[in-house]
């Protein structure tokens, strides 16, 4: 593995899931692999799994790490032959040559405007470091991907099944803030690798981008979606085709313990109780959400490991 933007930089698929729960069993089989390698993650935005659980993976692998809040740092300029008199100090160009003096990896994290969809489609700031650095870039979640949150709930999925082929549904929920198509975007990219069954639902306005839910079934019921559900994964998102906008705040599409029935509860987290779903859901044992969470690191571990691997 060179970069790990996309899942679809994973060439294969379930020997990466076999490979992540073996480190699980044994995190520290590669303590060597990594030292004196130093891993640089860059935030543009806040975080607690995705910092705490790659800086665990690159220890585990024995790695040097170092972080840096951008806010904390100069203002990043990422357009072409700007004339640089306003409020950014820095180019992306400079910039990302010097961390990658600094770094043997960097990882990213960059959210969308959710007001220009052009723009964060163009995932300008994701691909602007993977243009101008020259050591490998990890996707800690970008306008339109989380690909490390979509690795670990697939190694998830595979650890907590009780059938050959489970029934996975993602679910809207409802949110009082815009947030990004990103989790769910790579959640279905991910599934649609699986050999699972698939269902996504949600309220008429919230369809994801086309280009990604290809031919996965979609039900505006989610009562209907939900029978016979193995696994539910309950996310919120803001609409993709009135770009950023929160069309309804529906609290009828809130998971609650009657809906879910024998289903197990997935959730990427940070979530918002008894909005998105009632308590009596989270603190049962159905809820998945601690695992999945706890699988980060291991998603991580293994993609920085495949990295590493191919330095
Ligand atoms: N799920 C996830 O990415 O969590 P953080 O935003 O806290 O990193």
């Amino acid at each position: 593995m060179k970069h790990y933007t996309s899942i679809y930089d994973i060439e294969n698929l379930q020997q990466c899931i076999a490979d992540a729960k073996a480190l699980k069993k044994d995190p520290y089989a590669f303590d060597d692999l990594g030292k004196h390698k130093t891993l640089v993650m860059l935030f543009f935005n806040s975080s607690l799994r995705t910092r705490l659980s790659t800086e665990k993976a690159a220890k585990h692998l024995g790695m040097d790490v170092m972080v840096l809040n951008i806010d904390n740092a100069w203002n990043l300029e990422f357009e072409d032959g700007t004339i640089m008199n306003l409020d950014t100090s820095e180019h992306i160009k400079e910039a990302a040559q010097v961390i990658s003096q600094y770094a043997d990896i960097i990882a990213v994290r960059a959210f969308p405007t959710l007001k220009d969809k052009d723009k964060d489609e163009s995932e300008l700031i994701l691909s602007s470091f993977k243009s101008y650095a020259t050591v490998p870039i990890v996707n800690m979640e970008s306008s339109t991907a989380h690909p490390l949150q979509a690795l670990a709930d697939a190694i998830t999925i595979s650890e907590l099944t009780e059938v050959k082929k489970p029934k996975v549904v993602l679910s809207w929920a409802p949110h009082p803030k815009a947030l990004p198509q990103a989790v769910a975007n790579s959640f279905v990219k991910m599934m649609q690798q699986l050999d699972i069954e698939f269902e996504i639902t949600h309220p008429e306005g919230y369809e994801l981008n086309p280009e990604i839910v290809k031919d996965s079934k979609v039900n505006y019921n989610q009562n209907e979606a939900l029978k016979h559900a193995d696994f539910v994964y309950v996310k919120n998102w803001s609409s993709y085709s009135d770009y950023g906008k929160i069309l309804t705040e529906d609290a009828d599409w809130m998971m609650t313990k009657a809906k879910l029935g024998d289903a197990k509860f997935m959730h990427c987290l940070p979530v918002r109780r008894n909005v998105v779903v009632e308590d009596a859901v989270l603190d049962s044992a159905q809820s998945v959400v601690i695992e999945q969470a706890n699988n980060r690191t291991y998603a991580a571990q293994i993609v920085l490991k495949n990295i590493l691997e191919n330095l």
